[in-house]
């Protein structure tokens, strides 16, 4: 990241002028960047928020006990996961709980000042050491977008507050060995944080957790926001270690990391029904399907992910030719594989993230 401007510019604002040049196509821009979701949220989740009564009072931080308990027995239905609620907490979406980590763990352990994660990610892990004046460590992936323990070098593991890790991948879809990662934590006496917001969108094998190798010393973190199309209703949440769900939670507190009451209720509600899940599921794997159709007619080979909901395409002649390339040639706006780390320089992301109608713009616009 550039230390000349600060803060830097987020992202996604990088592409705003391409994004109005899209924009003049007949039907409009196909915005395939961002990964928001666009389909609804199930029914009974809207219905839920809106007869909560839980507008008046504050909210409690580590979230109602029905937000727990249901979270809960998700992970027990879904992964065979069992997690006492107790050692289950609310956060606010898990993009602030990502980009507040750091700091909160520095707090705890002063004498260690560096974040590890994955050397193409989701940006916030290294920004929430950037924010905390931390270091932070990018750790290589190997030839399949997995993390390659091997290569964190022991005099950064013994400065790390924490390791990072994310399966299904944002943006590459690596399914990373959790086992792998849960093991080197321990033996190197570094927390692991296993961000599993995309685990319901797993293509490739079983649903994998970091729980499913044990609490101690580990986190998983859970979103709402692309399992049920919440990302506005901002609920998450983080369990495992309990020790380290104590002290984060408490910490999380002070700060007024609140979700809102409505929003809690509706995330019971989410997490009580599976079947939207099961039915979001194929429609990113169908999208995703015609997307790869589609880039082939355009003679830009692609493969399915192994899981999340993101193409990760090969872009010989650097990330933004290709960016510019396909805003200009179809009005589709994709991320460079920039924004997720220098590594990604070869490479773009496209979120199958509009419906089948504007898909079907793009294949008319190629003619
Ligand atoms: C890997 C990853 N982690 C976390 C998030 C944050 O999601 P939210 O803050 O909506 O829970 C995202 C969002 O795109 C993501 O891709």
């Amino acid at each position: 990241m550039s230390t000349e401007q600060w803060p830097p510019p987020h992202p996604y604002d990088t592409l705003l002028a391409l994004k109005a040049e899209a924009e003049k196509f007949e039907g409009g821009i196909v915005d395939l960047s961002i990964g928001r979701p666009c389909d609804p949220p199930p029914a009974a989740l809207i219905e839920a928020a809106a007869t909560s009564n839980l507008e008046r009072g504050y909210p409690p931080s580590i979230g109602i006990a029905p937000l727990r308990e249901a979270a809960g027995n998700w992970m027990a239905r879904r992964f065979d996961v069992h997690v006492d609620p107790t050692n289950i907490a609310a956060c606010v979406g898990t993009k602030e709980f990502v980009a507040s980590l750091a700091g909160l763990l520095k707090l705890r352990t002063p004498e260690r000042d560096t974040v590890l994660f994955p050397a193409i990610a989701y940006p916030t892990y290294a920004m929430s050491a950037t924010l905390a004046g931390l270091r932070a460590v990018p750790v290589p992936l190997d030839e399949n977008w997995c993390i390659d323990l091997s290569q964190i070098d022991p005099a950064d593991a013994a400065r790390a507050l924490c390791l990072w890790i994310n399966t299904p991948g944002n943006p590459a879809g690596g399914m990373d060995d959790l086992g792998a990662a849960a093991e080197w934590g321990r033996s190197n006496n570094v927390p692991v944080f296993s961000d599993e917001c995309y685990i319901e969108f797993t293509f490739s094998g079983e649903p994998r957790s970091i729980l499913h190798h044990g609490q101690d010393g580990v986190i998983a973190v859970h979103s709402l926001s692309k399992r049920s199309n919440f990302a506005g209703g901002r609920v998450g949440f983080y369990a495992g270690d309990a020790e380290l769900v104590h002290y984060l939670s408490e910490c999380r507190k002070h700060t007024g990391m609140l979700v809102p009451g409505p929003a809690q209720a509706a995330a019971v509600a989410a997490f009580n029904d599976d079947e939207h899940v099961v039915a979001q599921r194929q429609i990113y794997l169908d999208r995703m399907k015609r997307l790869v159709e589609l880039l082939a007619k355009m003679g830009l080979p692609a493969e399915l992910p192994g899981g999340a909901f993101y193409l990760w395409v090969d872009a010989p002649d650097g990330a933004m030719a290709l960016v510019e390339r396909l805003a200009k040639e179809v009005g589709m706006i994709v991320s460079p594989g920039t924004f997720y780390g220098p590594d990604g320089e070869n490479h773009i992301r496209i979120a199958a993230v509009e419906p089948a109608e504007k898909i079907d713009l793009l294949f008319e616009r190629l003619g």
